[in-house]
């Protein structure tokens, strides 16, 4: 039997100029899709922003419905909506603004415009939802299930750039921070590339559609402890951890939302360490609710590169850390 290579799409992307877009858009021409970056207009900026040459790039302000069909779906066909697209500081309004909102609003244009498929970048995190942003992804999921297309909601765990911080660090003599012990939490992180190419290939493989798709990296699950320990052993360096009890994040959560009621300015603050809490203390693995665990067996697991191969390219400057300007995640 010849096994033919499936038909390239008509694709729009959203967020293509985000860590995961990139990857996302890098992986869709690889595959022969025809990309349609679809980003923000950034005065005095080129927008092509270094997306692949065989990528189409339409400069377009995706909160705006209009100009989503004017300058980006343009009248024309396409076959499906991959977003990657989300709020760069997970702030309430924006999360519902853009998580929410504008993501949704292209749905309906993809939509209108005959998509039959929609992948969309979430979050694993949603599963336990305790902040703005994850209720404002949970909404989106919801549109796009009920949406009628053919869908596939990626839910990653952690990135390797949330996980990469303290590389720095650690090579300037600095001691790894943790939180409690250290070992509080675990999870898969998942490289660009690999996460680039599982939204890919969600377009073309019936088994990843219809369906909500927790994924990691290649296992085990790690802890931040374990992520310190390997710096320490591979740098040389006399391992020195500095430990922040959880309860001193409370203290600072409380004393903020309680000045939050009178400062918007700080009430945002608060909402920025609700978020680090949640990671300082919720693995990112798939959540058992009968046993109340995560479960680090249960969380599937794509692609090859480990957390451990990126810091040992960091290391070496091959690789370097880009969280964006204002990157909360
Ligand atoms: N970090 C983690 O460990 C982790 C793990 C699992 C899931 N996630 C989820 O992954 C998502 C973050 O992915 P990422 O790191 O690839 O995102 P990112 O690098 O922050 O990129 C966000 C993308 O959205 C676009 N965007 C944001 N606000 C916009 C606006 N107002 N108008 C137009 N475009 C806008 C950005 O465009 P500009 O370039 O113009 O700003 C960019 O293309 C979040 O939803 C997070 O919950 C993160």
């Amino acid at each position: 039997m010849i096994d033919t290579p499936p038909a390239p799409l008509r694709v729009v992307l959203l967020g293509a100029t985000g860590t995961i877009g990139r990857a996302t858009a890098a992986a869709l021409v690889a595959r022969g899709h025809q990309v349609v970056c679809l980003v923000r207009p950034k005065p005095g900026v080129d927008p092509r922003r270094g997306l692949p040459a065989g990528a189409e790039v339409r400069a377009c302000e995706v909160t705006d419905p209009a100009a989503l069909a004017s300058e980006g779906f343009r009248g024309e066909r396409f076959d499906a909506l991959v977003t990657c697209l989300a709020s760069r500081t997970g702030a309430p309004q924006d999360a519902w603004a853009i998580d929410h909102a504008a993501s949704l609003a292209a749905l309906k244009a993809a939509q209108a415009a005959g998509a039959s498929r929609v992948v969309v970048l979430s979050a694993i995190c949603v599963q336990r939802p305790l902040l703005a942003f994850q209720q404002a992804k949970l909404a989106f999921e919801a549109e796009v299930i009920a949406s009628g297309l053919t869908y596939s909601i990626v839910r990653p765990t952690a990135f390797f750039k949330s996980l990469s911080g303290q590389v720095a660090r650690v090579q300037a003599g600095k001691p790894f921070l943790l939180f409690g012990d250290g070992r509080l939490t675990a999870c898969k992180p998942i490289s660009d590339a690999d996460l680039g190419a599982y939204l890919a290939e969600c377009l073309t493989d019936l088994l990843l559609q219809n369906r909500i798709l927790p994924i990691g990296g290649p296992g085990p699950a790690i802890t931040p402890r374990e992520q310190g320990e390997w710096l320490f052993q591979r740098l040389g360096i006399e391992p020195k951890f500095r430990q922040v009890p959880v309860a001193m994040m409370d203290a600072i959560i409380a004393g903020l939302s309680l000045a939050g009621k009178l400062v918007p300015k700080l009430a945002a603050k608060a909402e920025f360490a609700k978020i680090g809490r949640y990671y300082a203390t919720e693995s990112m693995l798939v959540w058992n609710p009968k046993t109340g665990r995560y479960d680090a067996d249960a969380t599937p697991e794509t692609g090859t590169e480990t957390l451990f191969d990126f810091y040992e390219r960091l290391i070496r400057g091959e690789a370097s850390v880009d969280l964006g300007e204002h990157a909360a995640f």
